[in-house]
């Protein structure tokens, strides 16, 4: 008996999943960044700009599914070099401002590498789709080896999202042919999101300035702090006190 494509077949499957186990720990990595700049914010910012993080690794079906479309040939290095979005996370942020300052904030990351920034919020598709797109390398270690993988980062506001997963529901029921009607109206639903996200963020700033004042007011600079998972807002003298106390008790 000729066990070997039998063999072939267990070599390939091994090669893939190695190869997408790679981009499963650029995604745990890039998480983990996200994490620490969220954390981070909040801390010393009194406010956290992420809402929240989504990760997806593409199926195998639909890696092949994307080669086939684009014509491009069935191996790894075909993939790697043309699929992008293997490994994609999305970044869900309460205000347009804050998507503008997770990208500077990930370009100023040394060990990433920018390999393109497509700006949908300043140039939105002809559809009404607004995202902040980035693709960046992150370096992977493994055991004997260094792999810089590509991730797909969309930074959006929610209003964004909530427009981009109904466009997407819409346009799948419709089988990629919506009714020309319903795309005006997912147009003008777009700028109503987009008019929404600029009276938030007004109002935000509104607010920021208020709670400014209050504290020049009071001659202290109020700090949130986390002590086993619970928020506490001090002053600040107090904490620089606090600080200088043995065991920072
Ligand atoms: P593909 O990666 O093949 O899609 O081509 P591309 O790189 O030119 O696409 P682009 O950067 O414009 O979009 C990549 C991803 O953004 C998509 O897979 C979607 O998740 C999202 N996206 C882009 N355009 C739209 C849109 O019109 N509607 C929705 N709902 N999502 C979109
Ligand atoms: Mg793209």
């Amino acid at each position: 008996m000729n066990t070997l494509p039998v063999e072939q077949f267990r070599k390939f499957k091994n090669d893939i999943t190695r190869f997408l186990m790679a981009y499963k720990f650029a995604l745990d990595a890039f998480e983990t960044k996200i994490d620490i700049l969220t954390e981070e914010f909040q801390l010393f910012h009194d406010y956290n700009p992420i809402e929240h993080t989504k990760s997806r690794l593409k199926s195998p079906e639909s890696i092949l599914k994307k080669l086939y479309k684009k014509g491009l040939d069935i191996s790894l290095p075909s993939i790697k070099a043309n699929i992008t979005d293997i490994a994609g996370i999305r970044i869900t942020c309460s205000f347009i401002a804050d998507i503008y300052r997770i990208c500077d904030m990930l370009q100023n990351q040394s060990d990433l590498k920018i390999i393109e920034i497509e700006d949908y919020i300043s140039h939105p598709k002809q559809n009404g789709y607004r995202s902040l797109h980035m693709l960046v390398e992150i370096p992977i270690y493994m055991s004997d080896r260094q792999e810089n993988v590509c991730v797909e980062v969309q930074i959006r506001t929610i209003a964004m999202d909530f427009w981009a997963s109904l466009e997407h529901k819409i346009y799948y029921k419709y089988n990629r042919t919506v009714p020309p009607t319903l795309l005006q109206e997912l147009k003008e639903a777009s700028d109503s999101a987009a008019a929404l996200d600029r009276k938030m963020e007004r109002l935000h700033n509104e607010i920021s300035e208020v709670k400014d004042a209050q504290a020049e007011e009071w001659g202290e600079d109020l700090k949130q702090i986390s002590i086993s998972n619970q928020q506490f807002q001090l002053p600040e003298a107090l904490l620089r006190l606090l600080s200088d106390r043995p065991n920072n008790v």
